[in-house]
């Protein structure tokens, strides 16, 4: 049987490189490879194929703006007409490093896969990977006890992230004063993704859905940043996209132990409250 995986935001850097990813770890893998913009996917899978003939039967583009409902629902009915039924999907799509404001990055990164899980999961057998960042667990140590309780309780629901992006939207932009510590927009995102990802793994114990962050990754999300200073990315400890997909793999594939846990990107289990570096140990869930 085909093992059937969609992949969010794929028409370049860690989605895209993950798209390869998936297809070398599984001779029976065929990737779905998500993109907002159809030329974009198409011209991203012209370059897989390029580098492996073979691809070509095993790489479909699917168009898909995950901050859009109509366009997410569309995806899922011709997925669903033409598939019938997904083994996985990886949350990949993603924003935030560019002064977007709240609204926006909510729209793709908590929201996004939020639409994509209602509308997916109906005809998933088995993963869900969201790929979250290390900036979540780090938004989270920044903020106060209550409000760290509030992104970290084991009993979560989506409409208790929904409370504390009411909240975030309510403070108008006085993060601090309402013990957001830092108020950094992308670590909200990712906190409420990793939030997320806890309400979700609950809700379906029939699946096994988890979080990660793919690590420091040269991008178009991260080496606008280093250029801007002056910097060369890998001096500042950016790896390559394949480099970026380890966690996500292991999520997709193998044994990860649990559901509605958070990965670091040496695809150990870490914290959701505070940053683990990989090679650290890894986190016991105490
Ligand atoms: N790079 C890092 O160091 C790093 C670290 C931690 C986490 N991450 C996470 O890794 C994921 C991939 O990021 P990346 O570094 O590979 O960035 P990237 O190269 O900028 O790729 C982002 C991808 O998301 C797509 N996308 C953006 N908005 C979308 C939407 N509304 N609907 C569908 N697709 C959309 C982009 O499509 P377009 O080409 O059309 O814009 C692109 O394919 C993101 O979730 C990011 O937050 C990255």
């Amino acid at each position: 049987m085909t093992t059937k995986v969609l992949i969010t935001g794929a028409n370049k850097g860690i989605g895209r490189a993950t798209v390869a990813a998936v297809l070398e770890a599984r001779d029976d893998a065929l990737v779905l490879l998500g993109s907002r913009d159809e030329g974009r996917g198409q011209a991203a899978r012209e370059a897989l194929v390029a580098r492996d003939a073979t691809w070509a039967e095993r790489i479909e583009v699917v168009p898909i703006d995950v901050s859009d409902e109509g366009s997410v629902r569309g995806a899922a009915e011709a997925v669903k007409s033409r598939h019938g039924q997904l083994y996985g999907v990886v949350n990949n799509a993603g924003i935030g490093l560019g002064g977007e404001d709240l609204q926006t990055i909510l729209g793709v990164n908590t929201y996004g896969p939020k639409r994509v899980c209602d509308a997916f999961l109906p005809m998933l057998t088995d993963r869900v990977v969201n790929v979250s960042s290390a900036s979540g667990p780090m938004f989270v140590a920044s903020c106060s006890d209550d409000r760290q309780a509030q992104l970290t309780d084991p009993d979560m629901t989506w409409e208790r992230v929904e409370a504390f992006i009411a909240d975030a939207h309510a403070v108008k932009g006085d993060f601090a004063g309402a013990g957001m510590g830092s108020g950094n927009l992308y670590g909200l995102s990712k906190a409420c993704l990793n939030a997320y990802t806890v309400a979700l793994a609950r809700k379906h114990p029939e699946l096994t859905i988890n979080a990660c962050t793919p690590g420091y990754i040269a991008t178009d999300l991260t080496v606008p940043r280093a250029e801007r200073s002056g910097v060369d990315p890998a001096s500042m400890g950016m790896k390559p996209p394949e480099e970026g997909t380890r966690a996500s793999l292991h999520l997709l594939f193998g044994e990860p132990g649990g559901s509605g846990w958070y990965f670091g990107s040496d695809a150990q289990r870490s914290p959701l409250d505070r940053y683990r570096s990989p090679g650290d140990p890894p986190f016991r869930g105490d």
